[in-house]
């Protein structure tokens, strides 16, 4: 269990309180991973809105909690923890003072400072921390996505932050790398004699990171159309678990070690400019399709624009120059409105040298280990196992299945709280250093120039499929063809 801590959530209102950050603190605390002293202080702009809190929260954790995990009795001892404070994250005035009375002046007491808020007010909010006298040694402040726009615009979030906070306190969250299955990759990695001898580019053929979802803008439409799948998903969450199956074994799991093999990844991304973008970059934007029984309206009347080239879907075909990995292709992709909610990664090995097999045995199809971050979390290792019961020598392929969920009863992860709960232990492992952004935006921003510079038309799929026929035709110049879930 965490040590009592407090929690100042700025943006406490917001949808990302609600939706994650309320709930993963409730589930948090229901298993017993929260101590009762730990105080979780929401702050909303409006006075009424503060006091309401209470109320707010309840329903957001009714709406957002899977089926079954609310009930009144864990509510009733989570509640007390939470007290709505109201203030302006912009205005130096009084109304801080209430929040300097509730955190008190004990240096000892972990602070977390959550700014689930844009980052244009970061600067404002850490300024009025600062001046109010709040950041103390043990006070620790947690930034999300979107951290900036370019690398330009990253750094200088980063550098406003880092006037107020030294690095070491400040985490920056993905949420992808607290899934549970993404921290089992590193285990399968690292923890089995196993994988390291066929983990390169004498037995592996291409790696495929593929994250699609089925919603659309989800009321998100102002932000998304500045921003485009590539942005949005690949400068984090692709990159960031490309960085995790493309890193060398660190010297330890410190923060440090983890941080500084991610670097190396990240530095040794083949760079895509100019016609090279064209070549190996597919970018979509959904129309209207159906989408299960639904039919759901195409991205431009989501966003009720007459146009827009915002791509809604990016297929890419990207090489790590080191001695590892040079020649295999890491295939990423990820496109909102497509036909399944899924993210995998699949490892797809060469082809055994030779076949011993006369051809009525079928062919030797390569072995594939595929990783599954969602919806449900599972490691399997497609092998070839001869038919069972077959007379003759007939090959199949079957697989050995470690399905999370099946094997644990009681498994339910939740990225936030795991994050939540190592920035309060001071674990910093599953954060991204300044470094990391920065060389994740140095890949992407040149990608960005070209589409902007060629004026780049997204190329149209329809909503409910995998994407535009471009993404298929990339890996087929290749002689691979993505894996649908
Ligand atoms: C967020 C993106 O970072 O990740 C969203 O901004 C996206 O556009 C979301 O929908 C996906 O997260 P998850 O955990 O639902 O796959």
């Amino acid at each position: 269990m965490a040590k009592a801590f407090d929690m100042v959530l700025f943006g406490g209102g917001g949808d990302l309180s609600l939706r994650k950050l309320i709930p993963a603190l409730y589930r948090a605390y229901k298993e017993g991973g929260l101590n009762k002293d730990t105080r979780i202080l929401p702050v909303c702009r409006k006075q009424e809105d503060a006091d309401a809190y209470l109320k707010t929260a309840q329903q957001a954790l009714k709406t957002h909690l899977r089926d079954g995990e609310y009930d009144e009795k864990s509510w009733k001892a989570f509640s007390p923890l939470l007290r709505g404070v109201a203030l302006d994250i912009s205005k130096p005035d009084e109304k801080w003072d209430v929040l300097a009375d509730l955190l008190g002046n004990d240096p000892k007491r972990v602070r977390l400072f959550y700014l689930a808020i844009p980052p244009a007010v970061f600067g404002p909010c850490c300024e009025n921390l600062s001046v109010k006298g709040l950041i103390h040694e043990n006070s620790r402040v947690v930034v999300e996505k979107p951290l900036g726009y370019n690398a330009k615009t990253a750094d200088e979030i980063n550098s406003k932050i880092a006037e107020f906070f030294p690095e070491e306190n400040i985490f920056r969250i993905d949420h992808y790398l607290g899934k549970e299955t993404v921290q089992n990759l590193l285990a399968l990695r690292f923890s089995n004699v196993l994988f390291e001898h066929l983990w390169d580019a004498k037995t592996i053929d291409h790696i495929q990171i593929s994250i699609s979802e089925t919603v659309g803008l989800e009321g998100r439409a102002g932000f998304y159309d500045d921003t485009g799948a590539l942005r949005d998903m690949v400068q984090n969450h692709l990159l960031q678990l490309l960085c995790l199956i493309a890193m060398e074994s660190p010297n330890s799991m410190s923060a440090r070690n983890i941080r500084s093999e991610k670097i190396k990844v990240l530095e040794a991304l083949r760079p895509l400019t100019d016609e090279k973008v064209d070549e190996n970059i597919v970018r979509g934007q959904y129309v209207a399709g159906g989408l299960g029984k639904e039919l759901v309206p195409g991205y431009l009347e989501e966003l009720k624009a007459a146009n827009s080239t915002t791509e809604t879907f990016v297929a890419i075909r990207a090489h790590i120059d080191n001695w590892r990995w040079t020649g295999v292709p890491f295939y990423l992709r990820t496109g909102k409105r497509m036909e399944k909610r899924c993210a995998e990664i699949v490892i797809q090995y060469k082809k055994v040298s030779h076949s011993v097999y006369q051809p009525e045995a079928g062919e030797v199809l390569p072995n594939r280990l595929v990783i599954r971050l969602q919806p449900e979390e599972s490691i399997k290792m497609v092998l070839m196992a001869k038919k069972m019961d077959s007379l003759t020598m007939e090959l199949q392929p079957v697989e050995l299945n470690l399905s999370l969920s099946e094997t644990y009863d009681s498994f339910k992860s939740d990225a936030y709280k795991r994050l939540m709960l190592d920035a309060a232990a001071n674990n910093s492992a599953l954060f991204i250093h300044r470094d990391e952004v920065a060389a994740a935006w140095a890949w992407v921003d040149p990608i960005i120039d070209r589409w902007r510079e060629t004026s780049n038309q997204p190329q149209l799929y329809r909503a409910g499929t995998w994407g535009p026929q471009a993404s298929n035709e990339l890996l087929a110049e290749s002689g691979h063809h993505w894996f649908n879930p």
